[in-house]
């Protein structure tokens, strides 16, 4: 097998960023280059004051410590594809919208375009990594654009190496992963590739966690792990509107059902539903692949996680508008959080998009605080969820603030959409000394104290718990 001495990583976002900069900060000897065509992002990435395009814990001490070292980043796509010996593959592989599978077929463009930028300025032999999350066999698909389009003496090695960080918990997940799946063809070509990136990881990750298995096992896996994931959170909120009507609580539930070891105590947390750029895309991806397959019960399964996290949000929606006597035209509602979870700054398919689409449309005004997104970011979110109304008319109805106090001021209610620490730390008291009476909390992430909120006098809801 290669040593691997060059490394390019295509795509600079929420992976391919912090992947390969803790893979430079773990492998000294090895040059990194992430490029990308987004200049914006490449200057973030480079600047002298580490205001990096990405938010999470951690990453801005790797990046110091790596960049300029062996760790660079550019807009020079072509340089660093002909100088690497082993490239990732990192971009983004949104849902389609339209054309054939829209709506769940992930959009293989961007991997397709970067696929044959490799194959058109390539000059000699490399590995080429899908690190992006893509359907079953794009790996073949790569190998066939790379194949028809490499110069003599280029010799392609595809491998599979999804990877499986969180958002949030990105630097500690790469550090210490769970496991490093790597798929290849299981001739001895693909085998050696396999050994080449396995070897990379072996600097930082035990050699029993990295993984080597067939390639379109590794494709999968990637798909099933995601909706795995998600399907306990569609089950356990799933149980959390049982809890409501019966009067149990779901965190009891969670607790009592955790312990049983074939279970387990994770990912058992009721909330107001999942978001994030994966869960979705990934199990519609899995829908589509199985329909594909003809395997309309396979599908119509997954499927179902998707809409009970649908169903959750509404619910939740619901449930703050029937609460405030069936009507919140006019009323000020309170959002914190605007993230799809805490530790990051990313707003992909957040819970909180849905329910202020939800309140606008009931002719709410509602105010927005969230300690790490951009409030740009917050207009393009909404000025997509709310299509045909110009952004100024939504923002008569949405402000977004610089505090928690700031958006509780003259409210009726606040709505808890991100489990953000500092949420639990507010001064409560503060808050509803400027809120409109009675005074509603709705805890959409299980994360207050009801008891010591009631005490302050608040009508408090929680996720999964019966009306106290
Ligand atoms: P992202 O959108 O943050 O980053 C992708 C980047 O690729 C963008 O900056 C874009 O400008 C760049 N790009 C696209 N085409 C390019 C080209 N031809 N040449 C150079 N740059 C190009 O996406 P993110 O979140 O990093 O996701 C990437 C992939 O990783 C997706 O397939 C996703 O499903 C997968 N994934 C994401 C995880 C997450 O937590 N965000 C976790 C695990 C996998």
């Amino acid at each position: 097998p290669v040593k691997v001495q060059k490394i390019c990583c295509i795509g600079a976002g929420y992976v391919g960023g912090p992947t390969c900069a803790v893979i430079a900060l773990n492998c000294p000897d090895i040059q990194v280059t992430i490029v990308d065509l987004n200049q914006a992002r490449i200057d973030a990435w480079n600047s002298k004051d580490f205001k990096l395009p990405i938010y999470e814990p951690g990453l801005e001490d790797v990046v110091r410590k790596a960049r300029g070292r062996n760790l660079f980043f550019s807009t020079d796509v072509d340089k660093a594809i002909n100088e690497a010996d082993l490239i990732f593959v990192s971009v983004n592989t949104p849902t389609k919208k339209s054309g054939v599978g829209a709506g769940f077929a992930a959009d293989l463009n961007y991997v397709e375009l970067a696929t044959r930028r490799i194959a058109s300025v390539a000059t000699s032999s490399k590995i080429v990594v899908e690190k992006s999350t893509v359907p079953c066999r794009t790996a073949e698909s790569m190998r066939t654009i790379l194949e028809a389009n490499s110069k003599p003496n280029c010799h392609f090695d595809i491998l599979s190496n999804p990877e499986f960080l969180a958002e949030g918990t990105a630097i500690n997940d790469l550090l210490k992963p769970d496991r490093v799946l790597i798929g290849s063809l299981q001739t001895p070509e693909g085998i050696d590739a396999c050994t080449a990136l396995a070897d990379v990881y072996a600097n930082w990750v035990p050699k029993e966690r990295i993984l080597a298995v067939g390639l379109w096992s590794s494709e999968l896996s990637k798909l099933a792990a995601n909706a795995m994931l998600a399907q306990r959170i569609s089950s356990i909120n799933a149980l959390s509107a049982i809890c409501e009507a019966t009067g149990a609580n779901i965190d009891e539930v969670a607790n009592a059902i955790g312990f049983d070891s074939r279970i387990g105590p994770k990912f058992l947390k009721a909330s107001v539903g999942f978001g994030g750029s994966c869960f979705q895309k990934d199990i519609l991806n899995l829908v589509y692949l199985s329909e594909s397959l003809h395997l309309p019960e396979v599908a119509a399964y997954w499927r179902q996680v998707v809409d009970m996290n649908e169903y959750q949000k509404r619910r939740f929606a619901k449930t703050v508008v029937d609460t405030l006597f069936k009507t919140i035209t006019g009323k000020r509602i309170a959002v914190l959080g605007f993230a799809f979870k805490a530790d990051t700054g990313d707003t992909r398919e957040s819970a909180a998009i849905t329910l202020i689409k939800d309140f606008v449309a009931e002719k709410a005004l509602v105010q927005i605080y969230d300690p790490k997104v951009e409030h740009e970011q917050i207009w393009l979110d909404l000025a997509e969820a709310i299509p045909g109304t110009p952004i100024e008319a939504i923002k008569k109805q949405v402000t977004i603030c610089a505090s928690p106090v700031e958006a509780a001021s003259k409210a009726e209610a606040v709505v808890i959409a991100t489990e953000w620490k500092e949420f639990k730390e507010i001064k409560w008291e503060d808050i509803y000394a400027t809120m409109d009476k009675p005074a509603f909390v709705f805890d959409g992430r299980l994360l207050l104290d009801a008891e010591k909120l009631r005490k302050i006098g608040f009508h408090v809801t929680t996720i999964g718990r019966g009306a106290a």
